[in-house]
């Protein structure tokens, strides 16, 4: 049986690995985001958003100033929208 909950779906994720998000992490954003389970990340040259580096984008959505627990709060935020 296959479950296509929003949970548990694969998301679309986009990685920025431009310039101003290498200098502010955007290798380990990578990692974090190959290692979840549920993203299979692709990575892009910018998304606009290098003032708020490192950025991605999960399902369209661009996220900023991301942190060591981006994933998880990423996660979290599917988990809340879902569970109602
Ligand atoms: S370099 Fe990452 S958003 Fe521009």
């Amino acid at each position: 049986m296959r479950n296509d909950s929003p949970k548990h779906r694969r998301h679309t994720c986009v990685i920025c690995m431009g310039p101003a998000c290498q200098l502010k992490g955007a290798r380990d954003v990578l990692a974090k985001a190959k290692n979840a389970h549920g993203l299979k990340p692709v990575t892009v040259e910018c998304l606009g958003a290098c003032a708020m580096a490192p950025a991605a984008a999960v399902d369209g959505l661009v996220l900023a100033n991301l942190g060591p627990d981006w994933v998880a709060q990423v996660d979290e935020a599917y988990s809340m929208t879902t569970s109602s």
